[in-house]
């Protein structure tokens, strides 16, 4: 199936990309091409691809991202730059189409002609892993191997970055996680991942491809969906505040994360791609908090403080002031199994690329917060992008 063009459908003016194959705009991007870094991200429309979308764009980059959603599910993360008033708009494009559909990555990468892929298209969900192992290895695990081929196919020049996961380590007994730490696989999401992060060291080595993995820890930012636990424990501390919500239930409050903002990582990304030889590395901050504490941290900063008492399925969380339960535990949300702790080492990084995490944990919930009162005000997702943002 022929790769399509978002915007080929009829929709707003005031919301439209570039074009490559047609028109002024497509010549201008093409005969750009030979002077500009070109880079296709892969999965554009998540947290992550919209921040890397603005930093590449930042550094004079012409950006083509792939997203499989259609028009009726409008990419909000990255109206900033689709919208008239955007000076990136022209150097910005957005096609439509699956990972898995090897016609349609062959067609755009002959087309666009990138010298970066960043391959960050993958149901991205641990918990919705276990109910459904078979798609998430699909788009997780094999979709990889369609980019790859892809390369081959058209250019093998093309450098290619894929997003490995902290979820690799699983059920390590090593802390902190360094490059070289076996992995130990828990949930269908992360064995999909350990296959995918595979499959990039068996190609490099196999046909001297660039094409290397960063073993990204949690990344969270006021673009995080709600369906991830800081999110969730921040939209319900808002809310909570404004009387809209009584409490906010949630499964493993010990367990442990490395949580860093999105925003630092994707310049790491970037950066692994400009090394003169491939090198996978891991991203992280080298903090671990539980999810305990991050609900604490989270309801401070909405001025509640939040007393914990019990344990297991009965722990509760107390507002101090008043007394009321606001926080309890719902076993749904438990996983079979999963990392107790995820801590990273990248001092990797830091040598090799100079790259070290810049917005710590206070600031990243500060941000969540204030994102998150602007949309409960205003009723509009799209002020959460410009929150912070290299082209927002
Ligand atoms: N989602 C969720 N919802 N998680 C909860 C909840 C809840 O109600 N209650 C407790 N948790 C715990 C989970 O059990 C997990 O230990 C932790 O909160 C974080 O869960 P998520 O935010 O869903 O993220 P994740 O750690 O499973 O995975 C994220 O990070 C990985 C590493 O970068 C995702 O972004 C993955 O795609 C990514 O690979």
């Amino acid at each position: 199936m022929a790769p399509k063009h978002i915007g080929d459908d009829a929709r707003p003016s005031s919301c439209v990309g570039a074009r490559v194959e047609r028109g002024d705009e497509g010549a201008a991007a093409t005969t750009t091409a030979t002077m500009t870094k070109v880079a296709l991200i892969l999965g554009v429309t998540g947290q992550t691809g919209s921040y890397l979308t603005d930093l590449l764009l930042s550094k004079g980059y012409i950006v083509h991202g792939l997203t499989h959603s259609t028009w009726q599910n409008y990419p909000e993360r990255l109206q900033h730059i689709m919208c008239e008033s955007s000076p990136f708009r022209s150097r910005f494009v957005l096609h439509q189409g699956d990972i898995l559909e090897f016609e349609t990555l062959v067609r755009i990468l002959h087309d666009v002609k990138p010298c970066e892929i960043y391959n960050l298209a993958a149901q991205s969900s641990v918990h919705l892993s276990f109910q459904q192992p078979l798609s998430t290895v699909k788009s997780v695990g094999l979709g990889v191997f369609n980019v790859i081929e892809a390369i081959r196919t058209v250019n093998p020049t093309i450098k290619l970055f894929q997003a490995s996961s902290s979820e690799i380590f699983g059920k390590t007994t090593v802390f902190p996680q360094r490059e070289t730490t076996p992995p130990y696989p828990c949930s269908p999401y992360a064995n999909a991942k350990l296959m995918a992060h595979q499959a990039v060291i068996m190609h490099r080595e196999a046909y001297g491809l660039y094409a290397v993995s960063g073993i990204l820890y949690n990344h969270e930012s006021s673009r995080r969906g709600a369906n991830f636990v800081t999110q969730k424990i921040v939209t319900a501390a808002v809310r909570i505040k404004h009387g809209l919500q009584q409490q906010v239930e949630l499964g493993n409050l010990n367990s442990r994360r490395d949580w860093g903002h999105a925003q630092d990582f994707v310049v790491c990304m970037w950066k692994m791609l400009q090394l003169d030889e491939p090198e996978d590395f891991i991203v992280a901050t080298g903090k671990t908090h539980t999810v305990r504490q991050f609900v604490k941290f989270a309801f401070k900063a909405v001025g509640i403080d939040v007393k914990f008492q019990n344990s297991g399925t009965e722990e509760i969380g107390i507002n101090k002031a008043t007394g009321e339960v606001i926080v309890k535990v719902d076993p749904k949300y438990f996983r079979p199994d999963e990392p107790i702790q995820t801590v990273g080492d990248s001092s990797k990084a830091f040598e090799l690329l100079q790259w070290q995490p810049e917005i710590d944990l206070a600031q990243l919930i500060e941000e969540m917060v204030t994102a998150c009162e602007w949309r409960l005000i205003h009723g509009d997702k799209r002020t959460s992008t410009r929150i912070r943002g290299f082209a927002g």
